[in-house]
């Protein structure tokens, strides 16, 4: 006899986190460049279960420089939130986990993804899927340091020769992390092709205690749903599909819920531009609010054949003020 599919919505439940209690399984990653203090003020709209800063790195940190530092920016209502450490040297990743504790962020994460050269050069980001006793020395030494939970972010291996997703799971549940995210996609692919289940779905087997959060290509409830029937994880990271949709958790809850797909709502999409935009006036300089005003505008009116001319009219415009005067008088947001 067939076992009957599960209904979306009975994938959604609470998580416990280490000592933090996670009201829901759906959760934002860290996008360097991208999850800022602006972005995150976003974000925290609509309550996603945890959501995390860019990634900093771990000798910037412990050597105090002041723009790693404002990276981790956040105000008392970001809750609960993760920092992210990117390095490879056990030596000094304790200390850097202890400022990021003592910093009030809720959950510590160690960086085993980012396929960037100038990151695994060093042997970090997905450089340390290649050294997967050095994984387990990190994350070690980082448990050893603090007490908020530790969690690790992986692709699925440095190659489709390599595929290791089961045997970190192993290392870090060992090392103390209380879950880890899978990025169905090795170091290799960057991000081409689609994203493969099976290694999460098997990572979701190996493991005893851990919990595994499956990534990769979630932009709507359809994608969400299959990444919990394909892989039985414990829950879901949301990475691009933040962008320009800091919604998409509210979005996902309710679609599971509803089991229907709630139309979006064409004023949802300006008025979230526009705050956006706002947040964005407040925290940053004017040089800086215009460079990230054109990022953010090209994932608000992406992909809509309607908003096309005015992408390329703020694309052709200097200043902040025609910017936002363009936005504001146009209709067809
Ligand atoms: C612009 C950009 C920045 C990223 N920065 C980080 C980062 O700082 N740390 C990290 O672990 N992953 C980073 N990632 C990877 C994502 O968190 C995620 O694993 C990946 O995009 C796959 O998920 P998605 O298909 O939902 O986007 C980044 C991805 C993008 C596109």
């Amino acid at each position: 006899m067939n076992t009957p599919l599960k209904k979306p919505k009975d994938f959604l439940k609470p998580l416990t986190l280490g000592t933090l209690s996670l009201p829901i399984n759906i959760a934002y990653a860290p996008l360097a460049g991208c999850s800022d203090y602006p972005f995150r003020k976003m974000s925290n709209i609509y309550r996603p279960a945890l959501f995390f800063c860019e990634m900093v790195k771990i000798d910037a940190l412990v050597r105090n420089d002041k723009n790693t530092f404002r990276m981790l920016d956040y105000s008392h209502d970001m809750h609960p939130l993760g920092a992210q450490l990117c390095g490879s040297n056990p030596k000094i990743v304790g200390k850097a986990a202890k400022i990021i504790e003592e910093l009030g962020f809720d959950v510590v994460d160690l960086n085993c993804g980012c396929p960037v050269d100038k990151v695994t050069k060093d042997g970090s980001g997905s450089g340390l899927l290649k050294t997967l006793p050095l994984i387990g020395e990190l994350l070690s030494n980082i448990k050893a340091a603090v007490k908020i939970p530790i969690t690790v972010k992986i692709r699925v291996g440095w190659d489709a020769e390599h595929i290791v997703a089961d045997q970190v799971t192993r290392i870090a549940e060992e090392a103390g992390a209380s879950a880890i995210f899978i990025h169905g996609r090795t170091r290799e692919q960057a991000y081409r092709g689609e994203v493969d289940y099976s290694p999460i779905r098997q990572a979701v087997q190996a493991k005893k205690n851990i919990l595994v959060f499956g990534n990769g290509d979630i932009f709507d409830s359809e994608s969400a749903y299959r990444m919990f029937t394909e892989t039985g994880a414990d829950g879901i990271l949301v990475a691009r599909g933040t962008m320009g949709a800091p919604w998409i958790y509210e979005h996902i809850f309710r679609s599971f819920q509803e089991e229907t797909t709630p139309p979006l709502d064409p004023l949802l999409l300006r008025e979230t531009f526009l705050t956006h935009l706002s947040f964005i006036k407040e925290y940053q300089n004017k040089e800086r609010a215009q460079i990230d005003l054109r990022k953010i505008g090209s994932w608000y009116l992406r992909d809509k054949p309607e908003t096309k001319s005015l992408r390329e009219q703020l694309g052709r415009l200097r200043s902040l003020e025609e910017m936002e005067e363009l936005l504001h008088a146009s209709l067809c947001l």
